[in-house]
């Protein structure tokens, strides 16, 4: 998305109940502006995100209270900006996913440090961006929207028509046209409108946003365009969860897919809020970014040693990463470099490699961006950048059921026989 476009605030911000958070505050600047729906500084552009009065004082209190909350994100409804009735309105309550020692995986890629899966497949719609749509209803709701809506490379479009459904929402969603078949069926089932636009990814977001300066998109709640600080804050969930799920400790590596950015720079957001908030100890932790080679800008930028992303057009077959202008790049390369991480990329032949390889060690099925983070793993750990003595956490943030097309060609029966036992012999499988 573009976070230069003009900041709208077309809907009511009275009387905003989004929980802890208390303003919006620019990354760029830190100018504070109130909670509404605007996602840019009208000082110096720069994106704008959540500041919150986070509790203080007594992370003992803080981790049994969650301990003690739902099965889903809202078990840290006290961390992101919503209210703390939150888990009582109808919404879809993801999160609170698997994270799957792998061990079969770790003996294949030579990992002895211990290797996860934070696996996020099994979500309501089968991704990770129901945790951010989450996040970004609870705005809808308290900015008074009354249609949902996004510019999506597939999973958020579906995540955005089954919130909006089960809220009771209008949606209109916007994807490429030219997306895998599980993704347009999953955005349209819903029973809200679907448009294809003509063109990339890059082309729908600019649309998007061209149509929220425009009498078209009044009282519209874009999730990551013009209710993106919230719907960000939704991927700090992953953060957290992993760190309970490993006992209340930051594991040492994570590699996370990008297609804007927005997972990755707020996963280390979680991070560091968990350590100032006293939940985990304060040890390093780096964070390795994971893009295909077709559309790999933020990859090439850090190999490459600059600070400006260079947009590509993306030739893929991870469409749900393919970003050729991803928003949060420039503060992915702080990151990986801050954290003493990487960015790195692979193949699409690469992709369907470690889909297979995780599918077969594992058990789970990933998308293409599962594929993507394995297949960037094993290239990490064989160039020495990632270090398998260490603890090491790898992202699966969807449904391999939605990219079928990408193992389909290579995957299918052993063999097809006559059903009696001299045939099955035959085919040598006894
Ligand atoms: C399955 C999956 N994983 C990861 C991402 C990356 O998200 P972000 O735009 O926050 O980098 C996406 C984005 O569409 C996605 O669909
Ligand atoms: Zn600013």
């Amino acid at each position: 998305m573009s976070v230069l476009s003009a900041p709208t605030t077309s809907a009511s911000t009275a009387s905003v109940d989004l929980g802890p958070a208390s303003a919006l505050s620019c990354r760029e600047c830190g100018q504070r502006y109130p909670l509404g729906p605007i996602f840019a500084c009208a000082e110096c552009f720069g994106p704008l995100e959540i500041a919150y009065d986070l509790p203080t004082g007594d992370p003992e209190g803080l981790r049994a209270r969650i301990e003690a909350g739902p099965a889903s994100i809202w078990r840290y409804a006290e961390l992101l900006p919503v209210p703390a009735d939150v888990a009582t309105k109808p919404n879809l309550n993801p999160g609170w996913t698997p994270l799957v020692r792998a061990d079969r995986l770790a003996a294949e890629l030579g990992v002895t440090g211990g290797l996860w899966v934070k696996d996020d497949s099994g979500n309501p719609t089968h991704s990770f961006k129901d945790r951010v749509v989450a996040n970004a209803l609870e705005a809808a709701r308290a900015f008074g929207f009354t249609t949902l809506s996004c510019s999506s490379t597939g999973n958020l479009a579906g995540a955005v028509g089954a919130a909006a459904a089960r809220a009771g929402l209008r949606s209109c969603v916007f994807i490429p046209h030219d997306l895998e078949q599980g993704k347009v069926v999953m955005a349209a089932v819903y029973g809200g409108d679907l448009v294809g636009i003509e063109g990339s990814y890059d082309d729908v977001n600019r649309f998007c946003s061209e149509l929220i300066g425009d009498p078209a998109g009044e009282g519209w709640g874009f999730v990551n365009v013009n209710l993106r600080p919230y719907y960000a804050e939704g991927s700090k969930t992953l953060a957290y969860e992993i760190c309970e799920q490993l006992g209340w400790r930051l594991p040492d590596q994570l590699v996370v897919p990008i297609a804007s950015g927005s997972q990755l720079t707020k996963i280390d957001k979680g991070l560091r809020e968990l350590i100032s908030l006293g939940l985990v100890e304060d040890r390093p932790y780096r964070i390795f970014g994971a893009q295909a080679e077709g559309c790999s800008p933020v990859s090439r930028a850090f190999k490459d040693g600059h600070d400006v992303i260079r947009p590509v057009k993306p030739n893929t077959i991870a469409k749900s990463l393919a970003i050729g202008n991803p928003a949060d790049g420039p503060y992915v390369l702080d990151i990986a470099r801050r954290t003493g991480g990487a960015v790195e990329d692979v193949t699409d032949a690469q992709v369907v490699d470690a889909i297979k390889l995780l599918a077969r060690t594992e058990g789970i099925f990933a998308e293409t961006a599962g594929g993507v983070t394995v297949g960037v793993t094993r290239k990490l750990i064989e160039s020495g950048a990632l270090d398998p003595t260490l603890t090491t956490v790898v992202l699966n943030t969807g449904d391999g059921l939605k990219t079928l097309d990408a193992v389909a060609p290579t995957t299918g029966p052993t063999a097809i026989i006559r059903p009696d036992l001299d045939a099955f012999r035959e085919a040598g499988l006894a």
